[in-house]
């Protein structure tokens, strides 16, 4: 059965009449309006998270550049000529870097030395993309000083020693590396 409270005060009567037609003053449930406040809330902390935030690499943009780095890494771990796991490819990397003279030019540990630069911090004078250490190696700087070595380094070594360089070198910042050369990328 419907109740007609329209004439009792206690009951939400708001006290204003016009042509005879009440207003009442029916507050929603408390629940409800917490609820409303939560969704503020929940409004400015996803706003700090996933926009605002500085550099937490939580907005689209970050998430994009970090998904496309993972994939161009996972070309090189799983490249041509690969059979091996990234461990062993770091170790055979590891090795090569030793074997191959390039720690003529990059330190012992990749610190960098006079002639190059160094492997061990997050600045890349050739950018951001895995794929350019890649490069690097193959095609070589000749106009800076580093030769190619795409013909004493079959595609599954290259891609050894870069695994290497990323995974280990990178982001190692030994005491004794050489002055940040390019651009820092995360
Ligand atoms: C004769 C000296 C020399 C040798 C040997 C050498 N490099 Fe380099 N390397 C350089 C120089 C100089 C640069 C900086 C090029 C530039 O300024 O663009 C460089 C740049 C690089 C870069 C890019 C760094 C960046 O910040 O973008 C990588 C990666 C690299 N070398 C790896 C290697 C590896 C791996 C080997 C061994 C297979 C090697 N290098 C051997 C001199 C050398």
């Amino acid at each position: 059965m419907i109740e007609d409270n329209t004439d009792n005060k206690d009951n939400h009567d708001a006290e204003h009449e016009y042509d005879g037609i009440k207003e009442l003053n029916n507050p929603s449930p408390i629940w409800i309006i917490m609820l409303f406040f939560i969704t503020f809330g929940f409004a400015g902390i996803y706003a700090v998270k996933y926009f605002g935030h500085p550099d937490n690499g939580m907005d689209q943009d970050s998430e994009y550049l970090t998904a496309v780095k993972e994939q161009k890494m996972s070309m090189i771990t799983g490249g041509k000529g690969s059979t091996l796991t990234e461990a062993q490819m770091k170790v055979a990397g590891g090795k090569l870097f030793q074997e191959k003279g390039c720690v003529a030019c990059h330190g012992g540990h990749g610190e960098g030395n006079t002639i190059g630069p160094n492997l061990c911090d997050n600045y890349w004078i050739s950018g951001c993309s895995p794929e350019n250490v890649v490069l690097t190696i193959r095609e070589g700087r000749p106009e800076k000083g580093m030769a190619p070595f795409k013909n004493s380094l079959s595609e599954a070594q290259i891609n050894q020693l870069s695994v290497y360089i990323l995974k280990s070198l990178q982001g190692s910042n030994p005491p004794d590396g050489k002055t940040a050369q390019g651009e820092l990328c995360k």
